[in-house]
């Protein structure tokens, strides 16, 4: 039905054309020209079933269109935010968006703009500032996903050994998108404890494009890989196409038990923010004004919770972060 939509609105666009120039070679180039991506195939259309199954395309967050939001969960604003030089959306979006529309092709790719095959160049392929650290980091096409896909800022920074810090609400913290600042390894409030801060880990220096590489790998009908844009759909059916170039045997994502790690570290920190009533048994923050360490190692909890890969982006900053904030905390 929806192949059958297109072909209809692109034959009117081709008979408005045609009319318009008057049969001319003009028009016989704009075939050409759509013909190029508008053809027999099924290949917009293999990705267009792709992404209607990823959480870019199925999320409801594109509702938050205001003006701090808007940036990261609307198309609108996100090209809005590349136009501003990637600036922050908070400060490059005056108002809300009318009419959003979540994270899609139009979104990381010009469609329609040259009418050529330049338009499905990234929207950006450059170097990409970690906000909350000022750090830039080059994922390569990974790059686009690191707009999005960072800490927010929220003031004041915490820094090691500052003020007390008060936290202001419930949803107190870095965001649910943290995973970019994890890759690079920064971001943390790096108390200081047992374990060193490795930042680098080969998933950030031998991975070119970075998160395109592993979650964008071969697609699996619409379950895994490509432009969904999804690691693991069950337990049986997991993306380790992106893995095996280096991990050549690998079944599970959980390799030397550094997921059950990491989840176990989460855990015992959580344990212990409870205890010192800095979040509540369902996970939210306890308002209220509290030392640097405490607040730093909330952060730090949820950092690496929200971050979502248990340990998979960057087993050694996770690890760190993790284990010096429960020593901060005990
Ligand atoms: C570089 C590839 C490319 C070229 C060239 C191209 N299109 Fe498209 N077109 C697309 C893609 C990709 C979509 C699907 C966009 C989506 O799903 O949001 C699309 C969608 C459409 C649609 C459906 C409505 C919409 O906008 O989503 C129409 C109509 C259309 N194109 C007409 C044309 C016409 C007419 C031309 C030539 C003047 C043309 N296209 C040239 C890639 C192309
Ligand atoms: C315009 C901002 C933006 C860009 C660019 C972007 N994402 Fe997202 N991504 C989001 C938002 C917002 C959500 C959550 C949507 C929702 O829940 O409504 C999301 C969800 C996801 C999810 C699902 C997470 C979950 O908890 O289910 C994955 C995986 C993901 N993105 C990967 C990527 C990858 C890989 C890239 C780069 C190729 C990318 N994203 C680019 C904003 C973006
Ligand atoms: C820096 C980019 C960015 C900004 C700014 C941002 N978000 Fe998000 N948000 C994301 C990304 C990316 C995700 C998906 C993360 C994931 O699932 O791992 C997300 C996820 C969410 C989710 C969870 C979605 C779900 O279905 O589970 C909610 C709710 C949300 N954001 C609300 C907001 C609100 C409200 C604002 C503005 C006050 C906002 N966000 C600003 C990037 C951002
Ligand atoms: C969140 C960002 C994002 C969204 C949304 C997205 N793409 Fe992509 N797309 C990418 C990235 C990144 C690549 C590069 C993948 C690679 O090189 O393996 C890509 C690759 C492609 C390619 C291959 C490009 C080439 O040069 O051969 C096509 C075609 C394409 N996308 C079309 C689409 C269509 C159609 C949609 C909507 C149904 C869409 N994309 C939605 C990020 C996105
Ligand atoms: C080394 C491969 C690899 C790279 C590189 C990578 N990821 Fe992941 N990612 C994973 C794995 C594996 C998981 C965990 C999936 C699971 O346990 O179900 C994951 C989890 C996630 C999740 C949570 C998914 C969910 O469904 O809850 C998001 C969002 C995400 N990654 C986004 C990104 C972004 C954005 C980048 C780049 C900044 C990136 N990833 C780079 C492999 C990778
Ligand atoms: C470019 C090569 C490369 C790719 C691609 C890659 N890895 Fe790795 N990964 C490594 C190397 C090398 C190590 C060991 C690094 C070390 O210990 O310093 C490692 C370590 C790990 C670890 C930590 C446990 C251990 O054995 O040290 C996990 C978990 C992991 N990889 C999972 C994955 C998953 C899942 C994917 C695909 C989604 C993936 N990796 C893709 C190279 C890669």
């Amino acid at each position: 039905m929806r192949k059958y939509i297109v072909f209809l609105s692109v034959l009117t666009v081709f008979i408005y054309v045609m009319v318009l120039t008057g049969c001319d070679e003009e028009s016989v180039s704009a075939v050409d020209t759509c013909g190029a991506c508008h053809d027999a195939s099924t290949e917009i259309l293999a990705l267009q079933i792709q992404w209607e199954a990823s959480t870019h395309a199925t999320g409801d967050a594109f509702e938050r269109s205001s003006a701090n939001c808007a940036g990261c969960h609307t198309s609108e604003g996100f090209r809005e935010m590349l136009a501003m030089g990637g600036e922050p959306p908070s400060e490059a979006i005056d108002e809300g968006i009318d009419n959003p529309t979540p994270p899609n092709c139009r979104t990381c790719h010009q469609i329609h703009s040259n009418y050529d095959d330049t338009d499905y160049a990234l929207t950006i392929e450059t170097p990409v500032t970690i906000r909350l650290s000022g750090e830039v980091v080059d994922f390569g096409k990974g790059n686009i996903c690191a707009m999005c896909h960072q800490p927010r800022v929220r003031e004041p920074v915490l820094t090691v050994g500052g003020d007390d810090v008060e936290i202001t609400s419930r949803r107190w913290g870095p965001h649910h998108s943290t995973q970019a600042a994890i890759l690079a390894g920064t971001g943390g409030y790096e108390v200081p404890g047992s374990v060193p801060y490795v930042k680098q880990f080969v998933h950030k220096t031998l991975i070119d494009d970075s998160c395109v590489t592993c979650h964008m790998a071969t697609a699996f009908g619409d379950k895994i890989g490509g432009h969904t844009m999804k690691m693991a759909h069950d337990s049986d059916t997991v993306n380790v196409s992106g893995c095996v170039f280096c991990h050549a045997d690998i079944e599970t994502f959980d390799l030397n038990g550094t997921q059950t790690e990491i989840a176990g570290l989460l855990d015992e920190l959580k344990a212990l923010l409870i205890a010192n009533n800095l979040i509540d048994n369902s996970g939210l923050a306890v308002p209220g004004i509290r030392s640097s360490d405490e607040t730093g190692s909330l952060f730090n909890y949820l950092l690496i919770l929200e971050d979502g890969s248990l340990g998979v982006h960057n087993p050694r900053y996770s690890r760190a972060i993790l284990q010096n904030s429960i020593e901060a905390l005990r």
